[in-house]
C-alpha cells in the first residue's frame, strides 16, 4: 500500500475529526493479566500520533458499529491480527495501509496500550435463544461446536498460552455477522489450521444472526 493512500486515510479522518467525530481521551487503565506483550504507556503515545483512536476510540471500545471493539481485548490477539493485516495475512484495505510501514515493536505497544483498556461490553442485552443455545452448546448433529468452549464461558476469550481466543462478548453485532460471513465464505482465513473457517461453514445465516445478535449482548 502507498504513502498515498495512507495520506488519504489520514486526510478523510481530518475531516471527520472537523466534523465533531473525535472522541474525548481516555485514561490508561491499571496493567492487567491481558497485556502481555509491548508497552502499554509507549503504545498510548503512539497511538495518540496516529490515526488508530479516530476509528477505534482512545480506549478502544468503538462506537461505530464497522470498527470492532478493541478494548480489554488480549494483546497476542491484537498483534497476531495487527501481524496478519501488514503480512497480508488478513485482507482489510483500511487496515493493511495503516499497518504496512510498522514493526513488530509498535505493534507490540500498541496491542499492550487497548488491551490495557476497560473490557469491551455490550449495550444492549439480547434475548435470542438459538444465539444462546449455540454459543453454549453448539448443535453436535450439526458439527457446530460449542463457542463457550474456546471464546470463554462469559464470551470474554481465554488466553491458553502463547493462543489467545479473543472475546468476543460484547463487541459490536455488525461486525460479528460481518466476521463469521467473512470465516464461512473464506475471505477471513488466518485462524490457527482454519478453525473458524470449518466452524463457520456449518452455520447458516439464521445461525449467524442469531449468534451476533446474543454475543454483541454479553
Ligand atoms: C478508518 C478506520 C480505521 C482506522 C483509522 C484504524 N482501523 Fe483498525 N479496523 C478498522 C476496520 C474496519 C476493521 C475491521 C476489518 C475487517 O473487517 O477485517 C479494523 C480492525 C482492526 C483490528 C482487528 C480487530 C479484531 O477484533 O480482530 C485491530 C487489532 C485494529 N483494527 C487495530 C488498529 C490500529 C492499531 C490502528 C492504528 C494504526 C487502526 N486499527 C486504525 C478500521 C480502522
Ligand atoms: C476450537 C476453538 C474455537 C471454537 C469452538 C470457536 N472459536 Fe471462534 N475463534 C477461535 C480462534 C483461535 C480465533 C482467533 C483467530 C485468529 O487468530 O485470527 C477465533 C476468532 C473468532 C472470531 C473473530 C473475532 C474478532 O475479533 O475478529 C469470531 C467472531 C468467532 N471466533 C466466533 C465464534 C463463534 C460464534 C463460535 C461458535 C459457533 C466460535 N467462534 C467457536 C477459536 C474457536
Amino acid at each position: 500500500m502507498s504513502r498515498i493512500s495512507i495520506d488519504l486515510i489520514r486526510g478523510a479522518l481530518g475531516v471527520a475529526l472537523l466534523l465533531g467525530t473525535a472522541l474525548a481521551g481516555a485514561v490508561d487503565g491499571p496493567l492487567n493479566p491481558r497485556v502481555a506483550v509491548g508497552d502499554p504507556v509507549a503504545g498510548r503515545a503512539w497511538s495518540d500520533d496516529n490515526v488508530c483512536k479516530e476509528c477505534h476510540n482512545p480506549d478502544g471500545n468503538s462506537t461505530v458499529p464497522e470498527y470492532p471493539r478493541l478494548g480489554g481485548q488480549f494483546s497476542p490477539y491484537l498483534l497476531k491480527q495487527l501481524q496478519d493485516f501488514r503480512d497480508g495475512r488478513r485482507k482489510n484495505f483500511i487496515m493493511q495501509a495503516l499497518t504496512q510501514d510498522l514493526g513488530d515493536r509498535d505493534l507490540a505497544d500498541i496491542s499492550a496500550h487497548f488491551a490495557a483498556q476497560p473490557l469491551m461490553k455490550g449495550s444492549t442485552p439480547t434475548a435470542s435463544a438459538l444465539g444462546r443455545r449455540l454459543f453454549e452448546a453448539g448443535d453436535p448433529g450439526r458439527q457446530i461446536p460449542a463457542c463457550a468452549g474456546c471464546h470463554g464461558v462469559d464470551g470474554k476469550g481465554v488466553l491458553a498460552g502463547k493462543l489467545a481466543y479473543p472475546a468476543i462478548g460484547g463487541q459490536h453485532r455488525f461486525y460479528l455477522r460481518g466476521q463469521l460471513q467473512d470465516w464461512k465464505a473464506g475471505i477471513r482465513s488466518n485462524s490457527p489450521d482454519r478453525i473458524m473457517n470449518s466452524i463457520a461453514s456449518a452455520l447458516g445465516d439464521a445461525d449467524i444472526e442469531a449468534l451476533a445478535d446474543y454475543l454483541s449482548g454479553l
